[in-house]
């Protein structure tokens, strides 16, 4: 159980981070959930229900001065979780450059700035989670610089664990997850990528985001495990 914690969890208002929310307060957590979106937070807080001690927070996590104010504003806590990202794929020869660091501002430098400035506010008893993904475990056409990001992410994880200790730092990697992220695609195309996707997978279906934040209450839980990456990815680096 968690009560009489404090959780932060940055990209709390979708996907993976409202479900790890609504798990977590499910069990008494105390939560700041934070996105850029007010409209967003504001649906999340209502899902997560009346009960719950939940506060909102409008914050861009790739803007350091922003992620500095916020966590001047947290008190002291006891787990983050930095799930806020915006991820995009392409060809390596014509993807723009600039969309190229875009991915690495977005998901590796927002989870920098929120681990620098989230760890001196952190319980030392308490853990960070970061978020990596399949990308970086199996290489697939059209994810080189969201491959790398994830390699980055993974690796920057393993090191906080040593520097950041007792504080404890692990990374989750999620395989394909059917969550918002993939709004924009067609209809029938997301459909079909799930599909084929499953029907490759030793589990024979795609992730939800119930699975991936069951393994982030894990590493939440768990006061041995740290510098850790768990794969939450139904075996697909295996095919
Ligand atoms: N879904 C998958 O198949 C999959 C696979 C591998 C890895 N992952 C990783 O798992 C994590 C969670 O993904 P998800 O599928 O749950 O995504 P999601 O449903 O799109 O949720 C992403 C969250 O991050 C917030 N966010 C995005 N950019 C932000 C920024 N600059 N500052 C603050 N908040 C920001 C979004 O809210 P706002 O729009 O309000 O900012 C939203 O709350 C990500 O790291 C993702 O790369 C997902």
């Amino acid at each position: 159980m968690l009560a009489g914690q404090k959780i932060v969890i940055i990209g709390g208002s979708s996907g993976i981070g409202l479900e790890t929310a609504k798990r977590a307060a499910s069990q008494g957590a105390e939560l700041i959930i934070a996105s850029r979106s007010r409209q967003k937070l504001e649906q999340a807080k209502a899902v997560i229900g009346d009960n719950a001690k939940v506060s909102t927070y409008t914050l861009d996590v790739t803007d350091e001065e922003q992620v500095q104010s916020f966590f001047a504003e947290t008190g002291v806590f006891d787990h983050l979780v930095v799930s806020a990202a915006e991820t995009g794929g392409g060809a390596f020869l014509t993807t723009p450059t600039s969309a190229a660091r875009g991915l690495f501002e977005n998901k590796f430098w927002g989870q920098y700035y929120a681990a620098k400035y989230g760890a001196p506010k952190l319980n030392p008893q308490g853990s960070i989670t970061l978020f990596s993904g399949i990308v970086a475990f199996k290489s697939m056409s059209g994810s080189s610089v969201l491959g790398a990001v994830n390699a980055a992410v993974a690796n920057l994880g393993q090191t906080l664990a040593l520097e950041l200790a007792p504080l404890r730092v692990n990374v989750v990697s999620p395989g394909i997850i059917d969550t918002p992220s993939r709004a924009g695609m067609a209809e029938a195309a997301r459909s079909a990528f799930y599909s084929s996707t499953a029907a490759k997978l030793p589990v024979q279906r795609i992730g939800t985001a119930e699975d991936v934040a069951e393994a982030v209450l894990y590493l939440i839980h768990n006061g041995f495990v740290t510098g850790t990456v768990l794969h939450a990815d139904g075996g697909h680096r295996l095919i």
